[in-house]
């Protein structure tokens, strides 16, 4: 088989793959590809893979012409919806005129074209791009430039690096050193300083108050690390706006910007990961705008392409820029091959002029309104502990005991099997302790009727199964 792909007339792998089988791809896929996020023997034995081939908008369908609602956009990523050919159309077209230049001596029109364009999208003077090609290189890149800036003003010992519980900044060993998730047995030890605070949770408040009293005892336990560190030795506060990973809760204005005085006063940069919150994702173009804050340093990535291709940033104040400027040299300790790549740059800046044609943004805004409030109907289940979000970046917090508040525990099998249902019904989307709602921005009402119709459905299944397991 390999050697009749690479065998013929040049198109015969491609061409391959169409006259293939969905069985024979499905086998080549179970005997070659690393598929690590779902247990193996589900996947090999128990006809849990889903090889997918095309997608329209909100929908996907697999080999075997499955249909499915993307309630999750891929991974947060889709937001301009699946097959748009016109930006398909423009990444052939730089393709064919320029597929290359290296980003670190060098730049190229797209690449120029949407530095240009996001220093106008984001908020106050983020106005230097820094390019690389993921999520978690973007935050690789934003913590060494804010190690890098400290040391260049003056303050090499400036290195910690103060994240918070339960977020997620990726995998690689810098990012994942702040991952909270991290796993010690396996990679550890990570980065040295790095500490995590808590993260604001005004359902199951870490502090035991209400409202957004917990959001400001949040914010003040961030200066607290600081002073106990030691102002003089921490470089960064990093943090997603509005955080998927530890539960999409939404902080008041008053946490973020009591975050930014405190990081100001204390000689602190502070950067905002943006790489899901980012384009659109929670009814703003960028989550910060809701707090009216503008970060040291913000990283993007997912929704900058909505996937058509491999394109992230780190996007810098000019405050932060002009400290390289003042060295006579803009040097980073810093390379990353595919930074900027031309034909991921086109597309980028292709799905961004899909985003002022067709207001996404606004439709993330109501459509999320619109999701929220039919949510809140699943609020009747024993099981929904909670409905939280903005824009189209939702969830419900599935709990044992609405009274006590009381979590089903990592590995839930409860989540686990509710995401099974989901699955079997034709919605795609990510179940933990919070079961996700982050469809496409292009989701129509009648979609989000589905999947909330689905999500009904599996949870009054899975609460029958382990309705023993349901605390008083
Ligand atoms: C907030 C946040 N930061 C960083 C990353 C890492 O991005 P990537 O997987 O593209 O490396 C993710 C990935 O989901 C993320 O959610």
């Amino acid at each position: 088989m390999v050697r009749e792909v690479l065998s013929g007339d040049g198109q015969a792998g491609v061409g391959l793959v169409d006259a293939m089988s969905p069985t024979e791809i499905e086998q080549e896929a179970l005997d070659h590809v690393w598929i690590h996020m779902q247990p193996w023997h589900e996947l090999a034995e128990n006809d849990g893979l889903h090889v997918f081939e095309r997608g329209e908008g909100s929908t996907l369908w697999d080999t075997r012409g499955r249909e499915y609602l993307d309630g999750i956009a891929g991974l947060w990523v889709v937001n301009a919806g699946h097959g748009r050919r016109e930006i398909a159309e423009v990444m052939a077209e730089q393709a064919g005129k320029l597929a290359y230049a290296s980003a670190s001596s060098f730049t190229t029109p797209p690449a120029a074209r949407l530095a240009h364009t996001l220093a106008e999208l984001t908020p106050g003077d983020l106005n230097r791009v820094f390019f690389c090609s993921g999520g978690s290189e973007a935050v690789e890149t934003a913590v060494k430039i804010a190690k890098q800036v400290q040391a260049m003003r003056g303050f090499p010992r400036r290195y910690k690096v103060i994240a918070r519980r339960g977020s997620y900044h990726g995998m690689t060993m810098g990012a994942m050193s702040l991952t909270a998730s991290r796993n010690e047995t396996y990679f550890g030890p990570f980065m040295y300083g790095v500490s995590h605070v808590p993260h604001p949770n005004r359902y199951r408040s870490d502090f035991g108050v209400e409202g957004e009293q917990a959001d400001i005892m949040a914010a003040r336990y961030v200066e607290q690390e600081i002073e106990n560190q030691g102002p003089e030795t921490v470089a960064c506060v990093i943090g997603e706006p509005v955080s998927s990973a530890a539960g999409v809760h939404v902080p008041s204005p008053t946490y973020w910007r009591m975050l930014r005085e405190i990081c100001d006063r204390h000689g602190v940069l502070l950067i905002c990961d943006e790489v899901i919150n980012g384009f659109g994702r929670t009814g703003k173009m960028f989550a910060t705008e809701h707090f009216g804050i503008v970060p040291d340093i913000m990283t993007i990535a997912k929704g900058l392409s909505s996937g058509y291709a491999p394109i992230a940033a780190a996007i810098v104040r000019d405050s932060v820029f002009d400290s390289f400027k003042q060295q006579g040299m803009v040097a980073m300790g810093h390379l990353l091959t595919f930074g900027g790549h031309p034909v991921a740059a086109a597309a980028a800046q292709r799905n961004l002029q899909i985003f002022a044609d067709e207001n996404l943004v606004r439709q993330s805004a109501e459509k999320g309104e619109y999701l929220k409030a039919r949510l809140e109907e699943l609020r009747s289940h024993p099981s929904v502990g909670d409905v939280r979000g903005v824009g189209l970046l939702c969830a419900i917090e599935l709990v044992r005991s609405k009274t006590n508040k009381t979590k089903w525990g990592k590995d839930s099998i409860f989540a686990k099997r509710v995401e099974a249902l989901l699955m079997e019904r034709g919605f795609i989307t990510r179940t933990w302790e919070v079961m996700h709602f982050a469809p496409p921005l292009v989701v129509t009402r009648d979609e989000i009727d589905r999947m909330v119709a689905i999500a009904d459905e599996a949870l009054t299944i899975a609460e029958r199964e382990h309705e023993a397991e349901f605390e008083a």
